[in-house]
Protein backbone atom coordinates (compact mmCIF):
# COMPACT_ATOMS: atom_id res chain seq x y z
CA UNK A 1 0.00 0.00 0.00
CA UNK A 2 1.23 3.40 -0.97
CA UNK A 3 1.09 6.13 1.76
CA UNK A 4 -0.08 9.92 0.88
CA UNK A 5 1.78 11.90 3.34
CA UNK A 6 1.21 15.87 3.32
CA UNK A 7 4.15 17.80 4.24
CA UNK A 8 3.86 21.11 5.31
CA UNK A 9 6.80 22.98 6.34
CA UNK A 10 5.79 26.36 6.76
CA UNK A 11 8.05 29.27 8.35
CA UNK A 12 11.47 29.95 9.91
CA UNK A 13 13.32 26.90 10.63
CA UNK A 14 9.88 25.00 9.28
CA UNK A 15 11.73 24.21 5.77
CA UNK A 16 15.02 23.19 7.55
CA UNK A 17 13.75 20.47 9.94
CA UNK A 18 11.26 18.90 7.47
CA UNK A 19 14.61 18.69 4.83
CA UNK A 20 15.95 17.07 8.13
CA UNK A 21 13.36 14.49 8.46
CA UNK A 22 13.42 13.47 4.65
CA UNK A 23 16.76 12.63 4.93
CA UNK A 24 15.72 10.41 7.34
CA UNK A 25 12.55 8.72 5.53
CA UNK A 26 14.05 8.26 2.34
CA UNK A 27 16.77 6.42 4.37
CA UNK A 28 13.47 4.58 5.78
CA UNK A 29 11.93 3.80 2.10
CA UNK A 30 8.05 3.99 3.58
CA UNK A 31 6.50 3.41 0.45
CA UNK A 32 5.10 6.63 0.58
CA UNK A 33 3.98 9.54 -2.05
CA UNK A 34 4.66 13.09 -0.15
CA UNK A 35 2.95 15.79 -1.09
CA UNK A 36 4.39 18.96 -0.29
CA UNK A 37 1.53 22.22 0.95
CA UNK A 38 1.45 25.41 1.81
CA UNK A 39 0.75 26.92 5.12
CA UNK A 40 1.68 29.68 7.36
CA UNK A 41 2.74 33.51 7.74
CA UNK A 42 4.06 33.80 4.02
CA UNK A 43 0.77 32.81 2.61
CA UNK A 44 -1.08 35.25 5.22
CA UNK A 45 1.07 37.95 3.56
CA UNK A 46 0.48 36.80 0.06
CA UNK A 47 -3.11 35.40 -0.19
CA UNK A 48 -4.25 37.02 3.33
CA UNK A 49 -4.72 33.06 3.83
CA UNK A 50 -1.97 31.55 6.58
CA UNK A 51 -4.11 27.73 5.57
CA UNK A 52 -4.80 27.97 1.39
CA UNK A 53 -8.19 26.14 0.14
CA UNK A 54 -5.75 23.85 -1.45
CA UNK A 55 -3.56 22.60 1.26
CA UNK A 56 -7.33 21.52 2.92
CA UNK A 57 -7.91 19.46 -0.13
CA UNK A 58 -4.23 18.25 0.13
CA UNK A 59 -5.14 16.95 4.05
CA UNK A 60 -8.57 15.20 2.53
CA UNK A 61 -6.35 13.74 0.04
CA UNK A 62 -3.98 12.18 2.48
CA UNK A 63 -3.50 10.24 5.01
CA UNK A 64 -1.79 12.07 7.75
CA UNK A 65 0.62 15.53 7.28
CA UNK A 66 3.95 16.15 8.45
CA UNK A 67 4.44 19.64 9.98
CA UNK A 68 7.42 21.93 10.37
CA UNK A 69 6.61 25.33 11.98
CA UNK A 70 4.98 28.64 11.88
CA UNK A 71 5.20 32.01 11.90
CA UNK A 72 2.24 33.84 13.97
CA UNK A 73 2.59 38.06 15.23
CA UNK A 74 -0.11 39.85 16.80
CA UNK A 75 -3.34 40.99 15.10
CA UNK A 76 -1.90 44.80 14.25
CA UNK A 77 0.96 43.32 12.82
CA UNK A 78 -1.05 40.67 10.65
CA UNK A 79 -2.60 43.80 9.05
CA UNK A 80 0.96 46.20 8.17
CA UNK A 81 2.64 42.78 6.62
CA UNK A 82 -0.69 41.77 4.52
CA UNK A 83 -0.09 42.85 0.83
CA UNK A 84 -1.37 45.89 -0.15
CA UNK A 85 -4.40 45.02 -2.44
CA UNK A 86 -5.85 42.77 -0.04
CA UNK A 87 -5.86 45.35 3.23
CA UNK A 88 -9.41 46.74 4.23
CA UNK A 89 -10.84 43.56 2.89
CA UNK A 90 -11.67 42.56 6.51
CA UNK A 91 -9.23 39.69 6.40
CA UNK A 92 -8.18 38.28 9.75
CA UNK A 93 -5.19 36.54 10.80
CA UNK A 94 -5.70 32.95 12.42
CA UNK A 95 -3.33 30.46 13.77
CA UNK A 96 -3.08 27.50 11.19
CA UNK A 97 -2.35 24.77 13.65
CA UNK A 98 -5.19 25.82 15.67
CA UNK A 99 -7.47 25.98 13.05
CA UNK A 100 -6.35 21.99 11.44
CA UNK A 101 -6.57 20.66 14.99
CA UNK A 102 -10.61 21.80 14.73
CA UNK A 103 -11.65 21.53 11.23
CA UNK A 104 -10.25 17.89 11.85
CA UNK A 105 -11.19 17.40 14.79
CA UNK A 106 -7.61 16.04 16.25
CA UNK A 107 -8.70 15.94 19.62
CA UNK A 108 -5.68 13.88 21.27
CA UNK A 109 -2.48 16.09 21.55
CA UNK A 110 -0.14 13.37 22.43
CA UNK A 111 3.40 14.70 23.49
CA UNK A 112 6.25 12.02 24.96
CA UNK A 113 8.57 13.44 27.17
CA UNK A 114 11.49 10.93 27.19
CA UNK A 115 15.00 11.25 28.41
CA UNK A 116 17.25 9.61 25.59
CA UNK A 117 20.28 8.26 27.84
CA UNK A 118 23.76 10.56 27.29
CA UNK A 119 21.50 13.13 26.15
CA UNK A 120 23.99 16.18 28.26
CA UNK A 121 20.09 18.24 28.41
CA UNK A 122 18.58 15.39 30.83
CA UNK A 123 17.23 16.90 33.93
CA UNK A 124 17.25 13.22 35.11
CA UNK A 125 17.74 10.28 33.22
CA UNK A 126 15.08 7.93 34.00
CA UNK A 127 12.31 10.61 32.82
CA UNK A 128 9.82 8.94 30.36
CA UNK A 129 6.17 10.40 30.26
CA UNK A 130 3.24 10.98 27.59
CA UNK A 131 0.69 13.56 27.80
CA UNK A 132 -2.26 13.46 26.31
CA UNK A 133 -3.79 17.06 26.46
CA UNK A 134 -7.10 17.69 24.99
CA UNK A 135 -6.73 19.98 21.54
CA UNK A 136 -10.02 20.88 21.07
CA UNK A 137 -12.09 22.75 23.72
CA UNK A 138 -11.04 24.01 27.02
CA UNK A 139 -9.83 27.45 27.35
CA UNK A 140 -8.79 27.57 23.46
CA UNK A 141 -12.59 27.22 22.34
CA UNK A 142 -12.16 29.94 20.66
CA UNK A 143 -15.41 31.56 22.32
CA UNK A 144 -14.26 34.60 23.27
CA UNK A 145 -16.36 38.16 24.01
CA UNK A 146 -14.53 41.87 23.43
CA UNK A 147 -16.39 43.76 24.38
CA UNK A 148 -18.74 42.34 26.30
CA UNK A 149 -22.40 42.47 25.14
CA UNK A 150 -25.24 43.50 27.46
CA UNK A 151 -27.06 40.27 26.24
CA UNK A 152 -24.19 38.65 27.64
CA UNK A 153 -23.86 40.96 30.77
CA UNK A 154 -27.30 39.92 31.86
CA UNK A 155 -26.41 36.45 32.66
CA UNK A 156 -24.42 37.67 35.72
CA UNK A 157 -27.69 39.35 36.86
CA UNK A 158 -28.81 35.01 37.96
CA UNK A 159 -26.26 35.51 40.94
CA UNK A 160 -25.12 37.40 43.44
CA UNK A 161 -21.60 36.32 43.56
CA UNK A 162 -20.97 37.69 39.46
CA UNK A 163 -22.55 41.11 40.49
CA UNK A 164 -19.28 42.87 40.56
CA UNK A 165 -18.80 41.95 36.78
CA UNK A 166 -21.58 43.64 35.79
CA UNK A 167 -20.70 46.41 33.50
CA UNK A 168 -17.01 46.42 34.17
CA UNK A 169 -14.82 46.75 30.84
CA UNK A 170 -13.60 43.17 30.66
CA UNK A 171 -12.39 40.38 28.54
CA UNK A 172 -14.15 36.74 28.34
CA UNK A 173 -12.51 33.57 27.57
CA UNK A 174 -14.98 30.65 28.00
CA UNK A 175 -13.38 27.67 29.27
CA UNK A 176 -15.59 24.52 27.75
CA UNK A 177 -15.08 21.21 28.85
CA UNK A 178 -17.61 19.26 27.35
CA UNK A 179 -18.23 14.90 28.24
CA UNK A 180 -17.74 13.76 24.92
CA UNK A 181 -14.52 15.85 24.59
CA UNK A 182 -13.44 14.68 27.77
CA UNK A 183 -14.42 10.73 27.53
CA UNK A 184 -12.41 10.64 23.93
CA UNK A 185 -9.21 11.98 25.43
CA UNK A 186 -9.17 10.31 28.75
CA UNK A 187 -10.17 6.91 26.79
CA UNK A 188 -7.24 7.53 24.54
CA UNK A 189 -4.75 7.82 27.86
CA UNK A 190 -6.04 4.59 28.93
CA UNK A 191 -5.90 3.00 25.61
CA UNK A 192 -2.43 3.85 24.95
CA UNK A 193 -1.37 3.24 28.56
CA UNK A 194 -2.81 -0.33 27.87
CA UNK A 195 -1.10 -1.18 25.09
CA UNK A 196 2.21 -0.18 25.81
CA UNK A 197 2.22 -1.84 29.61
CA UNK A 198 2.65 1.21 31.73
CA UNK A 199 1.47 1.20 35.21
CA UNK A 200 -0.44 4.92 35.84
CA UNK A 201 -2.49 7.60 34.27
CA UNK A 202 -2.34 11.06 35.94
CA UNK A 203 -5.39 13.05 35.74
CA UNK A 204 -4.15 16.79 36.32
CA UNK A 205 -6.92 19.43 36.79
CA UNK A 206 -8.21 22.09 39.51
CA UNK A 207 -11.56 20.45 40.29
CA UNK A 208 -11.80 22.29 43.76
CA UNK A 209 -11.76 25.62 42.16
CA UNK A 210 -12.80 24.74 38.85
CA UNK A 211 -15.77 22.92 40.26
CA UNK A 212 -17.99 22.27 37.05
CA UNK A 213 -15.07 22.07 34.66
CA UNK A 214 -12.22 20.30 35.77
CA UNK A 215 -15.44 18.35 37.81
CA UNK A 216 -16.93 16.82 35.13
CA UNK A 217 -13.25 16.15 33.57
CA UNK A 218 -12.44 14.06 36.84
CA UNK A 219 -16.14 12.78 37.24
CA UNK A 220 -15.35 11.12 33.69
CA UNK A 221 -11.77 9.63 34.14
CA UNK A 222 -13.52 7.47 37.12
CA UNK A 223 -15.95 6.39 35.23
CA UNK A 224 -13.43 4.95 32.57
CA UNK A 225 -10.98 4.17 34.72
CA UNK A 226 -13.34 0.97 35.94
CA UNK A 227 -12.60 -0.36 32.36
CA UNK A 228 -9.34 -0.56 32.93
CA UNK A 229 -8.26 -2.26 36.48
CA UNK A 230 -5.35 -3.18 35.98
CA UNK A 231 -4.01 0.97 35.61
CA UNK A 232 -3.43 2.72 38.27
CA UNK A 233 -4.94 6.54 38.43
CA UNK A 234 -3.88 9.30 39.56
CA UNK A 235 -5.90 12.70 40.56
CA UNK A 236 -3.74 15.64 40.52
CA UNK A 237 -3.94 19.91 40.72
CA UNK A 238 -2.05 21.37 38.01
CA UNK A 239 -0.29 23.48 40.30
CA UNK A 240 1.20 20.67 42.61
CA UNK A 241 1.84 18.58 39.24
CA UNK A 242 3.89 21.48 38.08
CA UNK A 243 5.80 21.02 40.99
CA UNK A 244 6.02 17.21 40.93
CA UNK A 245 7.44 17.12 37.90
CA UNK A 246 10.61 18.51 38.75
CA UNK A 247 10.92 16.80 42.03
CA UNK A 248 10.02 12.83 40.54
CA UNK A 249 9.33 12.77 37.12
CA UNK A 250 10.44 9.20 37.00
CA UNK A 251 7.03 8.14 38.81
CA UNK A 252 4.58 9.58 35.84
CA UNK A 253 4.21 6.96 32.60
CA UNK A 254 0.80 9.19 31.45
CA UNK A 255 -0.75 12.30 32.24
CA UNK A 256 -4.02 13.50 30.96
CA UNK A 257 -5.51 16.72 31.04
CA UNK A 258 -7.30 19.73 29.08
CA UNK A 259 -5.92 22.06 26.64
CA UNK A 260 -4.36 24.75 28.63
CA UNK A 261 -2.80 22.86 31.01
CA UNK A 262 -1.37 20.43 29.00
CA UNK A 263 -0.15 22.79 26.96
CA UNK A 264 1.80 24.21 29.85
CA UNK A 265 2.85 21.10 31.60
CA UNK A 266 4.19 19.60 28.28
CA UNK A 267 6.36 22.24 28.22
CA UNK A 268 7.95 22.09 31.41
CA UNK A 269 7.75 17.73 30.91
CA UNK A 270 10.02 18.87 27.40
CA UNK A 271 12.60 21.00 29.15
CA UNK A 272 13.05 17.91 31.85
CA UNK A 273 14.39 15.92 28.54
CA UNK A 274 16.29 18.25 26.34
CA UNK A 275 14.20 20.87 25.75
CA UNK A 276 12.51 22.22 22.24
CA UNK A 277 15.40 20.41 20.39
CA UNK A 278 13.35 17.40 21.27
CA UNK A 279 9.45 17.70 21.87
CA UNK A 280 7.37 16.43 19.45
CA UNK A 281 3.60 16.34 19.31
CA UNK A 282 0.73 14.05 17.23
CA UNK A 283 -2.20 15.87 16.66
CA UNK A 284 -4.58 12.80 16.45
CA UNK A 285 -8.03 12.43 15.37
CA UNK A 286 -10.52 9.74 14.65
CA UNK A 287 -9.73 10.18 10.73
CA UNK A 288 -6.68 11.77 10.44
CA UNK A 289 -3.42 12.92 12.07
CA UNK A 290 -0.74 15.82 11.92
CA UNK A 291 2.70 15.21 13.01
CA UNK A 292 4.90 18.15 14.37
CA UNK A 293 7.93 19.43 16.69
CA UNK A 294 6.59 21.66 19.27
CA UNK A 295 8.69 24.38 18.47
CA UNK A 296 7.90 27.25 16.50
CA UNK A 297 9.43 29.39 13.33
CA UNK A 298 12.64 30.05 15.87
CA UNK A 299 13.23 33.27 13.75
CA UNK A 300 16.64 33.86 15.32
CA UNK A 301 17.76 30.57 13.76
CA UNK A 302 16.22 31.12 10.59
CA UNK A 303 18.50 30.00 7.37
CA UNK A 304 21.23 28.95 9.45
CA UNK A 305 20.56 24.88 9.89
CA UNK A 306 21.41 25.31 13.39
CA UNK A 307 18.47 23.96 15.23
CA UNK A 308 18.32 20.17 16.36
CA UNK A 309 16.20 18.30 13.67
CA UNK A 310 15.26 15.48 16.76
CA UNK A 311 12.48 17.12 17.61
CA UNK A 312 11.27 16.53 13.59
CA UNK A 313 12.42 13.58 13.63
CA UNK A 314 10.60 12.11 16.58
CA UNK A 315 7.23 13.40 15.00
CA UNK A 316 8.39 11.16 12.32
CA UNK A 317 8.10 8.44 14.44
CA UNK A 318 5.30 8.95 15.99
CA UNK A 319 3.94 8.98 12.12
CA UNK A 320 5.08 5.68 11.72
CA UNK A 321 3.37 4.26 14.64
CA UNK A 322 0.50 5.75 13.38
CA UNK A 323 0.47 4.16 10.12
CA UNK A 324 0.83 1.15 11.69
CA UNK A 325 4.82 0.49 10.71
CA UNK A 326 5.82 0.05 14.45
CA UNK A 327 9.04 -1.95 13.32
CA UNK A 328 10.52 0.99 11.41
CA UNK A 329 9.25 3.05 14.26
CA UNK A 330 11.15 1.17 17.16
CA UNK A 331 14.00 1.03 14.51
CA UNK A 332 13.72 4.58 14.35
CA UNK A 333 13.32 5.32 18.02
CA UNK A 334 16.36 3.13 18.45
CA UNK A 335 18.95 4.87 15.70
CA UNK A 336 18.01 8.23 17.65
CA UNK A 337 18.63 6.68 20.75
CA UNK A 338 22.20 5.51 19.44
CA UNK A 339 23.29 8.65 18.62
CA UNK A 340 22.71 10.19 21.60
CA UNK A 341 24.10 8.48 23.21
CA UNK A 342 27.23 8.23 21.25
CA UNK A 343 27.56 11.97 21.39
CA UNK A 344 29.51 12.22 18.27
CA UNK A 345 27.22 15.07 16.30
CA UNK A 346 25.77 17.44 18.82
CA UNK A 347 23.77 20.51 17.44
CA UNK A 348 24.30 24.16 19.45
CA UNK A 349 21.54 23.07 21.81
CA UNK A 350 23.48 19.72 22.44
CA UNK A 351 26.98 21.87 22.92
CA UNK A 352 28.10 20.76 19.82
CA UNK A 353 28.29 21.95 16.37
CA UNK A 354 26.79 19.86 14.03
CA UNK A 355 24.20 21.54 11.43
CA UNK A 356 20.66 20.47 11.41
CA UNK A 357 21.39 18.14 8.20
CA UNK A 358 24.21 16.67 10.31
CA UNK A 359 22.64 14.90 12.63
CA UNK A 360 19.40 14.04 10.64
CA UNK A 361 21.93 11.99 8.48
CA UNK A 362 23.87 10.67 11.24
CA UNK A 363 20.80 9.29 12.40
CA UNK A 364 19.68 8.00 8.79
CA UNK A 365 23.06 6.33 8.89
CA UNK A 366 22.38 4.65 12.13
CA UNK A 367 19.02 3.54 10.67
CA UNK A 368 20.41 1.81 8.10
CA UNK A 369 23.25 -0.16 10.07
CA UNK A 370 21.03 -1.42 12.49
P1 LIG B 1 10.29 28.97 19.01
O1 LIG B 1 9.88 27.62 19.44
O2 LIG B 1 10.22 29.25 17.57
O3 LIG B 1 11.79 29.23 19.47
C1 LIG B 1 12.17 29.62 20.77
C2 LIG B 1 13.62 29.22 21.03
O4 LIG B 1 13.69 27.84 21.29
C3 LIG B 1 14.56 29.44 19.86
O5 LIG B 1 15.03 30.75 19.79
C4 LIG B 1 15.64 28.45 20.20
O6 LIG B 1 16.47 28.98 21.19
C5 LIG B 1 14.86 27.29 20.77
N1 LIG B 1 14.54 26.28 19.76
C6 LIG B 1 13.41 26.18 19.03
N2 LIG B 1 13.47 25.13 18.22
C7 LIG B 1 14.64 24.52 18.43
C8 LIG B 1 15.29 23.38 17.89
N3 LIG B 1 14.71 22.61 16.96
N4 LIG B 1 16.51 23.08 18.33
C9 LIG B 1 17.13 23.82 19.26
N5 LIG B 1 16.57 24.90 19.82
C10 LIG B 1 15.34 25.26 19.42
O7 LIG B 1 9.39 30.00 19.84
P2 LIG B 1 9.23 31.59 19.70
O8 LIG B 1 10.55 32.21 19.41
O9 LIG B 1 8.48 31.99 20.89
O10 LIG B 1 8.28 31.82 18.47
C11 LIG B 1 8.72 32.06 17.14
C12 LIG B 1 7.54 32.01 16.20
O11 LIG B 1 7.03 30.69 16.15
C13 LIG B 1 6.38 32.90 16.63
O12 LIG B 1 5.88 33.55 15.49
C14 LIG B 1 5.37 31.93 17.23
O13 LIG B 1 4.06 32.42 17.08
C15 LIG B 1 5.61 30.70 16.38
N6 LIG B 1 5.26 29.43 17.01
C16 LIG B 1 4.74 28.45 16.19
C17 LIG B 1 4.47 27.20 16.67
C18 LIG B 1 4.03 26.17 15.70
O14 LIG B 1 4.26 26.30 14.52
N7 LIG B 1 3.40 25.09 16.14
C19 LIG B 1 4.64 26.86 18.08
C20 LIG B 1 5.24 27.91 18.85
C21 LIG B 1 5.51 29.15 18.33
MG1 LIG C 1 2.81 25.46 23.21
Amino acid sequence: MTYKIAVLPGDGVGPEVIEAAMIVLNEIALNAEYIYGDIGWEFWRKEGNPLPERTMELMHQTDCALFGAITSKPKDEAQKELAPELRGKGLEYYSPIVKLRQLFDLYANVRPAKAYPGNPLNYKDNINITIFRENTEGLYSGVEYYPVSKEIDEVFKENPRYKKFIGMDKAISLRIISRKGAERIIRAAFEYAKNNNLRNVTVVEKPNVLRETSGLFVRVAREIHKEYPNIEMWETNIDAQAMWLVKNPEKYDVLVTSNLFGDIISDLASQLVGGLGFAAAGNIGDNYAVFEPVHGSAPKYTGLYKVNPIATIRAVRMMLDYLGEHEKANRLETAIEEVVKEGKVRTYDMGGDASTLDMAKEIAKKYAEL
